[in-house]
């Protein structure tokens, strides 16, 4: 079966084909290859893809719309997993259209192929970002979200909004996933765990914001790439008499944290990392970054439910993959 994944060369993209070839899918991998940060990463990343002759490549850029189509003119396409996006929430209060152009135009041309093709089931990449200045925890997906503190956020909540319109009047069945702080090997050189690592090795100094008081619910790749593929086979169903909340609708859609649901103290963190290494960090303190949320934690209860699955790598096994992985690549 063909599977259409949009940023194939980022990160998670990466990871998922690699498991949905290595389960005999055909997988059809998109990707611009932006310089947002080292292209070298990305390509890397599809060098290893392009060994497996059921990956076909396309560096197409989503706000294309007429090229975004050929591809699917030339392949029947029953899914398709929507990765690719500008990520990081700093870079959005600084480059705000370049969310725009990747997240809104880009993803309302996925909308309009699913659409056209026919596509049974879209899989988007949302983010732990929606739930913005939300304080109560864990974060649930019954929970409203209309409150973001970033333009990479606002993006994404308004990605769910367009879906559910989709959902709603073309019958599209859309899932959209929250996913919390992913980290592991290939990661993303602009995230905190891959910058602290390389500068603790180098011996320089890392900044660490709010003076170490915030906590994150970081994901390991292997369990994003698990919870994905096991929501692949469920798309959601319409239902017109069932009770709603923010993450279900009477259309077919619907929504999912993934995260591992054990929030982390950064400090916590960063001595796990020292530990791994081998090295102490130097550590400049700082205040709170706008656009940034002190602590993220996922409440899980409808994967659980629905797929069957609970992320559960312990953070000192992941990284010490990720530490491995970065002291052989660099
Ligand atoms: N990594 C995380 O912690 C995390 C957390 C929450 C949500 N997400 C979301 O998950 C998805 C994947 O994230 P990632 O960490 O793999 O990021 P990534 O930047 O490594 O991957 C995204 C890929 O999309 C490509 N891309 C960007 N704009 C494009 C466009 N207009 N057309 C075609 N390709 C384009 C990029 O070149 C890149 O290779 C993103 O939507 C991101 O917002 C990631």
């Amino acid at each position: 079966m063909n599977i259409l994944v949009t940023g194939a060369a980022g990160f998670i993209g990466f990871h998922l084909s690699k498991r949905l070839l290595a389960e005999n899918y055909h997988v059809i991998g998109v990707d611009n290859l932006n310089d947002y940060y080292d292209v070298r990463l990305k390509n890397e990343r599809l060098k290893q893809l392009e060994t497996n002759d059921k990956f076909t490549f396309y560096k197409v850029d989503l706000a294309d719309s007429a090229c975004l189509n050929e591809i699917f003119e030339s392949h029947s396409i029953p899914i398709v997993i929507n990765l690719a996006a500008q990520a990081g929430v700093r870079y959005s209060l600084t480059h705000p259209h370049s969310y725009v152009h990747s997240n809104l135009v880009g993803f309302v041309n996925i909308l309009e192929a699913c659409r056209h093709y026919q596509v049974e089931h879209l899989l988007y990449a949302s983010s732990s970002s929606v739930y913005g200045a939300n304080t109560k925890t864990p974060f649930s997906t019954t929970d409203s979200v209309d409150h973001p503190v970033s333009i990479y956020a606002a993006t994404k909540k308004a990605n769910e909004l367009m879906a559910h319109t989709y959902s709603h009047l073309f019958n599209i069945p859309t899932t959209g996933l929250r996913f919390f702080t992913v980290y592991g090997p290939w990661g993303r050189p602009d995230m905190a765990y891959y910058s602290f690592t390389k500068d603790i090795i180098e011996g320089n100094s890392i900044k660490v914001y709010n003076n170490g008081d915030m906590r994150r619910d970081f994901t390991y790749i292997d369990d994003i790439v698990e919870g994905i593929v096991k929501l692949l086979d469920q798309p959601p169903e319409p239902d017109p008499n069932r009770d709603l909340d923010p993450s279900t609708s009477h259309a077919p859609y619907k929504i999912y944290n993934i995260g591992n649901n054990r929030p982390v103290r950064l400090m916590d963190f960063i001595h796990t990392l020292e530990y791994l290494i081998g090295n102490k960090a130097k550590i400049e303190f700082l205040p709170m970054q706008p656009g940034d949320v002190k602590e993220t934690y996922a409440d899980i209860t409808d994967l659980q439910k629905t797929a069957g699955f609970s992320p559960a790598t312990p953070l000192e096994t992941g990284l010490g993959h990720f530490v491995e992985w970065y002291k052989q690549f660099h």
